[in-house]
């Protein structure tokens, strides 16, 4: 029963403790109490030197038969634009902690082949670097987070790149920069000072790690108005003693501080759990695990509001996702994963954890954007899909630069099995630019609809319309042979005898804009 109540409040202002297993469930939500802006970088993307998340999902070079532009493949990049990503954090991750800027600009031909020690053992031709990250930036029109080498690199070659990309000086770096095709300095707007710095990234206390980023963040110079904003690296999963040492140590220049949490359905890592044909056992759990997010956040955000009471440092999850055992068959280095109906309500999930903390939240990147791990695309040779994460994220888009509003769930009987519980529907809302009024809605149980009274305080409500996805199996997803088996569906509602009824199916997303 503890452990109940805690999930529901866990919610904060998403839920309240069920009134009744048999009363309506109702959100009530007050636009007269405007919060904090939902920064749209909460939609960011992370794209690694990782399996086929750059080489082939992405980029298949200028000389291929697959139609690109100057190597980025175009169905790909065409999928990207419709989904207005706002971010692409790059090059890694782990891989970012071994990466030498210097490998991957000048001549294509002539670029070092390396091994991706971290990633498969494959070789990395450096095909994709400095200037090709930027290319697809900004085809995306998306704001860039390049991501640097503290673990095995020197303050001296971080500082280098950071001049080659941003400086309009006549040095020898912005020259060598210009002599590999760009006059103007490439716009970076978040630099990153290495990765999991408690594991892949050098095995460091936090303690340590805060010295190092003062000491490279020391010697990173931009020119006036150029200067990224910077992050320092985080920490994961239940620890907040890496907020709480850099919060105090490195806060100099800090944007933010990063954090990482990965959705495991048995929440081990020696057995993940499948990413499809998985029982309902695991969908509770994965459910279950992934609620773990609003605990997490909270903890951390409370260590910053101790150490940074004027809210200088945002809380950046630059990399969070689904995380199962890879396909059989596959490159265990590759990561990669089908994607199901499940992962596109873990996604909502999130999304609206991350409203509901847009003050400090203000930058997160899902892992990975192609092909790895919780991917928006998945690219077979010349073929692609959009698979359901995809959809929830595009679903989403009114609430990029939205203003977060107050949402309460009353009546919620939640969704049991066995011994797990969480709560059984997920509510934000948001007045998007567009000025209109957009709640998203999750109903977590796999098995049962739910019918919500939708009240916004103080008006009426005639109507909503927008969209809802769901299917009928817990992990039905799309395939090469039916790209089109889970899809968002229209979905409209009116209001009778004054009272805004919604039925949100089993196992869905919803997102409508309400009509007063
Ligand atoms: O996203 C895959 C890997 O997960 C990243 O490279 C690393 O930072 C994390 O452990």
């Amino acid at each position: 029963m503890k452990a109940f109540k805690l999930g529901i409040l866990a919610f904060g202002m998403c839920a309240l403790p069920a009134l009744s297993a048999f009363a309506q469930v109702s959100v009530t939500i007050d636009a007269a109490k405007p919060g904090p802006t939902i920064n749209k970088n909460v939609y960011g993307q992370f794209a690694e030197h990782l399996g086929t998340g750059i080489y082939e999902g992405l980029w298949v070079g200028p000389q291929s038969k697959i139609p690109n532009t100057r190597g980025w493949r175009n169905d790909v990049l065409g999928a990207l634009k419709d989904l207005q990503v706002p971010l692409v954090r790059w090059p890694g991750g782990c891989f970012a902690d071994e990466y030498h800027w210097r490998d991957g600009i000048g001549a294509r031909n002539k670029r070092p082949v390396k091994v991706n020690t971290h990633w498969g053992g494959v070789a990395e031709t450096n095909a994709v670097g400095t200037h090709e990250f930027f290319d697809l930036a900004e085809m995306l029109g998306a704001q860039t987070y390049v991501n640097g080498n503290l673990g095995s690199g020197t303050p001296q070659e971080m500082a280098e790149w950071l001049e080659y990309m941003t400086s309009d000086t006549k040095s020898t770096l912005a020259e060598q920069r210009r002599k590999n095709g760009r006059a103007k300095p490439f716009k970076v707007d978040y630099f990153g000072i290495g990765n999991e710095a408690w594991g892949c990234g050098g095995n460091m206390k936090p303690e340590y790690y805060a010295n190092l980023y003062n000491h490279y963040a020391t010697f990173l110079k931009a020119p006036k108005g150029a200067r990224p904003k910077l992050i320092a690296s985080g920490g994961n999963d239940d620890d907040t003693k890496w907020t709480d040492v850099l919060s105090r140590e490195a806060a100099r220049g800090t944007d933010g501080i990063s954090f990482h949490f990965y959705t495991l359905p048995t929440g081990k890592w020696d057995k993940k759990g499948a990413a499809t044909g998985f029982d309902e056992t695991e969908w509770a759990s994965t459910m279950k695990q992934t609620l773990r997010m609003e605990t997490m956040i909270r903890n951390n955000v409370a260590v910053l509001d101790k150490n940074d009471p004027k809210k200088k440092i945002g809380f950046y999850v630059d990399e969070w996702g689904t995380w199962y055992d890879v396909e059989p068959g596959t490159d265990p280095g590759f990561l990669f994963q089908r994607n199901s109906l499940r992962d596109a309500v873990v996604a909502a999930l999130n999304f609206n954890i991350f409203h509901a903390h847009a003050e400090r939240v203000r930058m997160t990147n899902i892992a990975q954007m192609v092909n790895v791990l919780q991917a928006m695309i998945i690219t077979d040779k010349d073929r692609m899909l959009l698979t359901p994460t995809y959809h929830a994220y595009k679903m989403y888009i009114p609430f990029q630069d939205a203003t977060s509003l107050p949402a309460v769930v009353a009546n919620d009987a939640g969704y049991t099995l066995g011994a797990t519980s969480v709560p059984g529907v997920s509510v934000s809302a948001a007045r998007a630019k567009d000025g209109k009024l957009y709640v998203a809605l999750v109903n977590t149980n796999p098995r049962k609809a739910t019918d919500v009274d939708l009240n916004v305080a103080g008006q009426a409500v005639n109507a909503v319309s927008g969209q809802v996805l769901t299917a009928d199996a817990m992990d039905a997803h799309n395939t090469f042979d039916n790209k089109q088996a889970v899809k968002p569906a229209p979905y409209s509602a009116k209001a009778s005898g004054g009272k805004m009824t919604v039925t949100l199916p089993a196992k869905s997303v919803m997102v409508v804009a309400v009509e007063g």
